[in-house]
């Protein structure tokens, strides 16, 4: 409906231009607000007040010829002017019941496809694969897992990159820990990654020869040396299935296919160099090639270095990057590059992107994103830790997570059997998990808290799961199936309007988290939605309505809650269960 809407507006600026009331140079961007108040209408804009300076006349006189030149249309049942020059709409209940209908029967819940279907890589996940994962790796998965599935249901191609980190000098001090180690020794230390990479650290800081070895090693490895790559291969292979490990625990749909390691671009590295001197821009500096960049300037004012390759030779995370984004714009054919890494990161992206597009590597018209995000912190304010003090692995906290939510569902006893209370636990653990992540403006650091994520009250996964439950129970009662309910919507309660009226922001609401690569607009949406239908459950007796009509009616809009909180968490990456 805002689209459309949006559209009608568009056409009335467009008309008043053609009639010379408005410049006709002026190209606005028309935005749409939800009133908080409902007496204000179902949206509202600032248009007449922007656009009446350039126009020379007041808003008001503004809003008043807006809204004389919109379309005709069955969209608006109300324009009005309020304030210094708002505009308010009311939306059309004919509309409503009709885009109310169309989610009903439509397997996409009534959600458009986007206006063009792009060709979108996603960087996400993409570990360093010395160590095991951990806390640090959540917040990547989980949040560009679920804009991938998002930007996939909008129509788009979605192509994942999982841009490991394998290469590097810690590498030389594993494969002398590897030596050292015989066979079957060898696959055990290597089945707890985290302490392989302490104990291969300790012999690094405590023995020179063997420190000596691990360079050794790495200049071994960088020239191909075959006995080297062997080993580092056997390394990676076991970093790597820890991962998938990982992701199948969390429904995160990477796997192996996707997975472009670092080192995939080596054999590139020395012809970015190579392109980006032809093009006059390297400038040595220290014996280091880099490329400095107006653009981003340090306190003094002095340009910033962009390092690609090192005095000694060596090439950086950054020469990588630029390998990578040809490689995605030219191999891949991606439109927009999407990258859902760390905010630390934000000024690497910055200058990764500025220099792809001054190199040439870029397209002007490539679309580069980094999508940045905070820290996970712990409850005394500080990045999270295991109570050792030492950095949680992944595996043991989502361990730790379905041990905490089989507690919690023994403890409510709801007449589950043992195996059916085991895999209750483990949706419910996994996804309060994630869902404490999704749930968070991306860009803050957020507070991990067992206690919260796990509850079910509030914004979380197990009030959500359980809402389900009960809209989903409403059915087992009644012995009908939800998609197969006849009859029309018919809203009489205002409990049922307003239910109605979220549900067909749904479309909305998830071309925003598309937009802005931000789904907790989508989780906020889902709570509102579960809170409604509560309300509604509450005040609107269904199996006991008063008619047929209104009980098919009440059955439907049941149905369609279901439906879209079902759509909503599969975006999200969380799987909803048929009873706890
Ligand atoms: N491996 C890096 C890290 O752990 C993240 C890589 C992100 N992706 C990229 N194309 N640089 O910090």
């Amino acid at each position: 409906m805002k689209e459309q809407l949006e559209q009608l507006l568009a056409a009335a600026v467009a008309e008043l231009q053609a009639q010379g009331t408005l410049p006709a140079e002026l190209s606005p961007r028309i935005q749409l607000d939800r009133p908080r108040d409902k007496s204000h209408g179902d949206f509202a804009t600032n248009l007449a007040l922007m656009l009446a300076k350039p126009a020379g006349t007041n808003p008001r006189a503004l809003a008043e010829a807006l809204i004389a030149a919109l379309p005709e249309n069955s969209l608006v049942a109300e324009a009005t002017i309020a304030g210094p020059g708002f505009i308010n709409f009311v939306i059309s209940q004919d509309q409503l019941l009709q885009q109310l209908e169309a989610a009903y029967q439509d397997a996409h819940v009534g959600v458009a496809n986007a206006e063009q279907s792009q060709r979108i890589v996603i960087d996400y996940s993409s570990p360093n694969l010395a160590k095991e994962m951990h806390v640090g790796h959540l917040r990547s998965a989980i949040i560009g897992d679920a804009v991938a599935r998002v930007c996939e249901f909008l129509g788009h191609t979605v192509i994942r990159q999982n841009h490991v980190g394998d290469w590097g000098t810690q590498f030389g001090m594993l494969l002398a820990h590897m030596e050292e180690l015989e066979g079957s020794e060898l696959a055990m230390e290597l089945s707890n990654l985290e302490t392989f990479y302490k104990a291969a650290k300790k012999r690094f800081d405590e023995s020179p020869e063997f420190a000596n070895r691990a360079r050794e090693l790495v200049v071994a490895l960088q020239s191909g040396d075959a006995k080297c790559l062997q080993l580092w291969q056997q390394f990676i292979d076991v970093s790597l299935s820890h991962c998938q490990e990982v992701y199948d625990r969390l429904g995160v749909k990477l796997t192996r296919d996707d997975v472009m390691a670092e080192s995939a671009y080596n054999d590139d590295l020395p012809q970015v160099v190579e392109d980006l001197r032809s093009q006059g821009l390297l400038v040595e500096d220290q014996g280091a090639q880099c490329v400095f960049l107006d653009e981003f300037k340090n306190k003094e004012g002095e340009a910033l270095p962009v390092i690609v390759q090192k005095s000694g030779g060596g090439y950086l995370y950054a020469t990588t990057d630029l390998a990578a984004v040809r490689y995605r714009q030219n191999q891949l054919k991606g439109d927009h590059l999407m990258y859902f890494v760390d905010q630390r990161q934000g000024l690497h992206f910055q200058q990764i992107f500025t220099l792809a597009k001054k190199a040439g590597f870029a397209r002007e018209d490539l679309q580069m994103d980094h999508y940045g995000f905070g820290t996970v912190m712990g409850k005394d304010g500080r990045p999270y830790k295991s109570r050792d003090g030492g950095v949680t692995k992944l595996a043991d906290l989502l361990d730790q997570a379905e041990a905490r939510a089989l507690a919690l569902v023994q403890e409510k006893n709801t007449g589950l059997s043992a195996e059916e209370q085991a895999q209750v636990a483990k949706v419910v653990g996994i996804s309060s998990v994630k869902y404490a992540d999704l749930s968070k403006n991306r860009t803050s650091d957020y507070i991990f808290d067992w206690d919260t994520m796990l509850s079910f009250e509030g914004n979380t996964a197990p009030y959500l799961l359980y809402a389900y439950t009960r809209v989903m129970s409403v059915f087992n009662k009644a012995g009908v199936q939800p998609d197969a309910i006849s009859g029309t919507f018919v809203l009489q309660d205002e409990r049922e309007q307003a239910l109605a009226n979220l549900l067909v922001r749904f479309n909305e609401v998830v071309h925003t988290v598309a937009n802005k690569a931000m789904p907790h607009f989508l989780c906020g949406y889902l709570f509102e939605l579960a809170g409604a239908f509560s309300s509604f459950y509450e005040a609107c007796p269904i199996l006991q309505a008063e008619d047929e009509a209104l009980q098919q009616s009440r059955l439907k809009l049941a149905a369609l809650t279901a439906k879209t909180l079902r759509q909503g968490l599969e975006l999200l990456g969380i799987e909803t269960l048929d009873k706890m």
